[in-house]
């Protein structure tokens, strides 16, 4: 907490990293009674990637924040804070985000992990753009990161075949000018039931599932629904229309629910961040893998706006709306 006030925060480098292992549907077909033609008509998935045995979140997390942190010129000493988004911890605790802070080799700045499900990185962020504006730290590492493999039930071919593993992360600076403009996290616990991981540890025991549990038509209805009402309210608050939006990177979820907001929304798919036909569902880790990808090809360029938008399990969502620098 010792760092000047800073006005603002921006995004001074991102990364990315995929486990090697990559399943296409058809070999997943092989031990699940599916297709690569139902895979990618109702999601259009066509291949995601899988963690080795004993590679954890945060493994995967340590690649991408090395990568963030070299896109940034940042060390990891410099780093004030690690916020990791993850729904898939290494352990109940410590926290992946002091796991990560550990193999970084840094000691000292403030680490905690942030479980909002497939919107943790948009609530990571927003968390750490109030932590720098705030003056806590100069620089911040926000990581989402995940291991779904490790939660799915192969019995279930109506959600084995959605999910991938990997870990996205970015930088976040403090700045003279937005970079962040706004963020809006939301939450409604009702829906708590349609989609989670219900197990719970009871007296050395696992109480309930450990495996991911869906109810598949309700999430898609619900996350159409609140990714274009979030959208337009981020755009409202900064008074901005869905045309001023130059690239829109929505939760990798299924790709009819990202043409559906986009649609809602009046965006040419042109103008939408599309990783779910590679990666699948990441959860946490598919916004910043995305927005990773983006600006390593060049498709996100200075001045731009850029919409992060996540909805998930909670049932959470949120949007955090930038303009490139
Ligand atoms: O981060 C948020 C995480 N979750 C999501 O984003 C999921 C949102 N929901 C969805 O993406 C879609 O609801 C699904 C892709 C999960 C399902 O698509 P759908 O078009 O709603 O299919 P459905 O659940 O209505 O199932 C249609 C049929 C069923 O067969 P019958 O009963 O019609 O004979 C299923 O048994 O498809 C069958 N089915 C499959 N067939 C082949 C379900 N999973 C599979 C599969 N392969 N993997």
């Amino acid at each position: 907490m010792n760092a000047a006030t800073a006005v603002y925060s921006r995004i001074t480098g991102t990364g990315g990293y995929l486990p090697q292992q990559c399943v296409t549907n058809a070999q997943l077909a092989q031990r699940v009674d599916t297709s690569d033609e139902w895979i990618v008509t109702r999601t259009g998935i066509r291949e995601r990637h899988f963690a080795a045995a004993g590679e954890l979140a945060s493994d995967l997390a340590l690649r991408a924040s090395e990568r963030a942190l070299a896109a940034a010129g940042v060390s990891p000493a410099e780093i004030g804070l690690i916020v990791v988004a993850t729904t898939t911890p290494d352990v109940v605790f410590p926290s992946t985000a002091c796991i990560l802070q550990r193999k970084l080799g840094a000691a000292g700045g403030a680490a905690y992990d942030i479980q909002a499900v497939c919107s943790g990185f948009v609530y990571a962020l927003a968390q750490a753009d109030l932590a720098v504006r705030a003056g806590h730290c100069r620089h911040a590492l926000v990581v989402g990161a995940e291991v779904y493999s490790r939660v799915l039930d192969w019995n279930d071919r109506s959600t084995c075949v959605l999910f991938g593993d990997g870990a996205g992360a970015v930088v976040l600076s403090a700045a003279d000018a937005p970079g962040v403009l706004s963020s809006h996290l939301h939450a409604d616990g009702s829906h708590a039931g349609i989609l989670g991981v219900p197990a719970r540890i009871d007296q050395g025991r696992i109480e309930g599932s450990p495996f991911l549990t869906m109810d598949g038509n309700a999430v898609f209805r619900f996350a159409v629904r609140v990714l274009a009402d979030v959208a337009h309210e981020a755009l409202a608050a900064n008074d901005l229309q869905p045309g001023d939006v130059d690239w829109l990177i929505p939760h990798q979820a299924n790709i009819r629910i990202i043409e559906a907001t986009a649609k809602k929304l009046g965006l040419p798919m042109a103008r939408v961040v599309v990783t779910v036909d590679r990666h699948a569902n990441t959860s946490a880790a598919s916004i910043p893998l995305a927005l990773d990808e983006a600006v390593r090809d060049g498709r996100i360029r200075s001045g731009q706006h850029v919409l992060l938008e996540g909805v998930g399990g909670g049932f959470t969502w949120g949007a955090v709306l930038l303009r490139w620098h």
